[in-house]
């Protein structure tokens, strides 16, 4: 087994390799002077059961190309099997018709991965379940709610928690965590009552006196989580701590963050954290390298890869 990594997430890309006991593959993803990208697979990978490892984040459409890039290369350098470990799969909410004459891009982008010459696709938390059924070749979604549930376990007193959804789309993913802490559930629901009038955001459950932690898959501008912090702390909320699996974290999502009244937001490392990030006072970055380690590991020695979330 090799294991490569475009220039999206090196560093989860060294902590997966960290934890498979490997050396990261040598590759050369550079630019021409166009910008156009080029790649070089630096060793001998024929007959290999290859894993290339490359979040599709911002700058999204480089990102995606050097992937497809690096799957060509190793294509035809006779790699024996190809998977394409995407710790964040960008283009997924575009993953139905939100009108007429409007494309479906995570189906294309499904296509393209696939066209490039993928056998497999590896990824965490996506926006939705269903994006699976967009690749014809076998996808493994992986569940980031362990590692959140134990960070949880580790700083909370579960008997005053309140799992909170912040939207009403996100209420299967926020069940999940409350089953495993064996928590209340609520919901922050956004409705405007009549036509021309602002939305209100409505909380669904008792939150006064708890703390609430919201969970979702993913922060970008930070305008969801905010709204819904601030309307749980109305409703009496002790405090509110967010577990998200995606930090996105678009334009000036940071800043937003840390003037929130937010007490934690806590994001995985699907995403490589910005130095704005790593040094803000109230954002947290924990780790999916041994969760993507172990599936790879798994994937690779043909055993079972759902049995992680038992
Ligand atoms: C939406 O369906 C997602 O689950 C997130 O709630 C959304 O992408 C967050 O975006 P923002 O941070 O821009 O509100």
């Amino acid at each position: 087994m090799k294991v490569f990594a475009g220039n999206s997430n090196r560093l989860l890309a060294e902590a997966i390799c960290n934890y498979l006991n490997l050396p990261l593959g040598k590759a050369t993803v550079r630019r021409f002077a166009d910008q156009e990208i080029f790649v070089e697979i630096g060793e001998n990978v024929r007959g290999e059961d290859v894993f290339i490892v490359q979040s599709t984040s911002f700058p999204t459409n480089d990102h995606l190309m050097e992937l497809l890039i690096m799957i060509d290369a190793v294509r035809r350098s006779s790699a024996r099997r190809i998977t394409a470990v995407l710790p964040y799969f960008g283009y997924a909410r575009q993953d139905r018709k939100p009108g007429p004459r409007t494309p479906i891009s995570a189906k294309l982008v499904a296509n393209l991965i696939t066209e490039a010459g993928a056998d497999r696709v590896l990824t965490l938390d996506l926006h939705a379940g269903q994006i699976q059924g967009f690749f014809d070749i076998p996808t493994d979604n992986l569940y980031a709610i362990p590692i959140l549930a134990r960070d949880v376990k580790e700083n909370y007193n579960l008997k005053n928690v309140m799992v909170v959804s912040p939207d009403v789309g996100g209420v299967v993913r926020a069940r999940a965590l409350a089953k495993r802490l064996d928590c209340l559930l609520a919901i922050v629901d956004k409705r405007r009552d009549r036509p021309g009038e602002s939305e209100v955001m409505n909380v669904i459950g008792e939150v006064n006196g708890k703390d609430c932690l919201l969970i979702d898959d993913i922060v970008d501008s930070g305008g969801t989580l905010c709204n819904a912090a601030e309307a749980l702390l109305k409703n009496g909320a002790t405090s509110v701590t967010a577990y998200i699996t995606h930090g996105v974290l678009s334009g000036g999502a940071v800043a937003r963050v840390t003037s929130s009244m937010l007490k934690e937001l806590v994001i995985t490392d699907s995403i490589q954290p910005t130095t704005a990030v790593q040094s803000a006072h109230n954002i947290r970055v924990i780790s999916t390298a041994a969760l993507i380690g172990e599936a790879i590991s798994r994937t690779s020695q043909e055993e079972s890869v759902s049995s992680l979330f038992d």
